[in-house]
């Protein structure tokens, strides 16, 4: 596909005000495609289909990303609804954020596989964003991070090397279409050991203190987390921090030609996260 062509195609960015979505639309822009944004201030909203068709409509792609989390059941049905409404209206091209090693998002991704989408699955690894934006972020800027991680080591990847990616596929013509790629960070690194590089970097005292799932379950319960999700939250943690994912993949070296960013540039370059 030339860079000509991919200036008349149009890609829905779904969570464009998120972490992955807003660097997912930069990156798919500076690829030379029209970007059309789409979150709930925007009109689209997952939980409501008849805001989908005016969505999609005349599109020729779709970059998915579930709010939340893409193992939850509630995804499954969304993904393959929406994903059968895309094809019908003849966005065929797919590409999904999945989630590595998380046994709850494999029934999201074969909704997704049996849409009839031309897909690809992006499963990525811990994002190193979670401890600069969304929920984790106030708790590491005031003392540290209280996490059912234990000592397991995880390569945190920068959600601008999943919106590189992400871009890459979808200017890769047909290269990536039905096939999963798994993307990581280039180093392992434990909670306590990402926690003290924050810590090296801002000079403040952070500390880590890893507790039970369970335990980390019913803190969040307290703080009016509905018991349903709590429990979830603790089946998908307890699988995903259980040591499978330590291991480092070459899936952003295969598709960019180039290594990921490290942990350290990340940390370096979002201080004011923290202060
Ligand atoms: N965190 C990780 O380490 C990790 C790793 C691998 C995979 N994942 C997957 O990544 C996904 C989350 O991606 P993210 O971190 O980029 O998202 P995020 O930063 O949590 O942002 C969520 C986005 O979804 C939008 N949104 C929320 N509710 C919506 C609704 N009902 N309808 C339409 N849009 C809605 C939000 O925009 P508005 O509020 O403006 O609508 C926002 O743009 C999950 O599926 C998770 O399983 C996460």
């Amino acid at each position: 596909m030339t860079e000509n062509t991919q200036r008349n195609m149009t890609v829905v960015v779904t969570g464009a005000s998120g972490r992955t979505g807003s660097r997912v639309a930069e990156s798919v822009r500076a690829a030379g495609f029209e970007v059309r944004a789409a979150s709930r201030a925007r009109g689209f909203d997952w939980e409501d289909p008849t805001t989908w068709a005016e969505t999609l409509r005349d599109a020729d792609a779709a970059y998915l990303v579930y709010p939340s989390d893409v193992g939850a059941p509630a995804a499954t049905e969304g993904v393959g609804a929406l994903a059968r409404e895309a094809v019908g209206l003849g966005v065929r091209r797919l590409v999904l954020l999945s989630a590595r090693g998380e046994e709850q998002a494999r029934a999201t991704e074969e909704a997704l596989k049996t849409s009839g989408a031309d897909w690809t699955l992006v499963q990525a690894s811990w994002f190193s964003q979670n401890f600069s934006e969304g929920p984790l972020v106030e708790e590491v800027r005031h003392g540290g991070l209280t996490f059912p991680a234990g000592e397991v080591r995880e390569p945190f990847i920068d959600v601008r090397d999943i919106a590189d990616v992400v871009a890459a596929v979808l200017s890769s013509g047909e290269r990536y279409t039905g096939r999963t790629v798994e993307v990581t960070g280039p180093r392992l690194l434990s909670f306590r050991e990402a926690v003290g590089e924050i810590s090296e970097a801002t000079g403040k005292k952070l500390t880590y203190t890893p507790v039970p799932p369970r335990a980390y379950g019913e803190a969040l319960t307290r703080f009016g987390v509905p018991a349903e999700e709590a429990e979830f939250l603790v089946e998908v943690f307890e699988g995903l921090l259980d040591g499978r994912n330590a291991r480092v993949t070459d899936g952003v070296r295969q598709v960019l030609g180039r290594e990921p960013r490290d942990f350290a540039e990340f940390v370096r370059e979002s201080t004011a996260a923290w202060t």
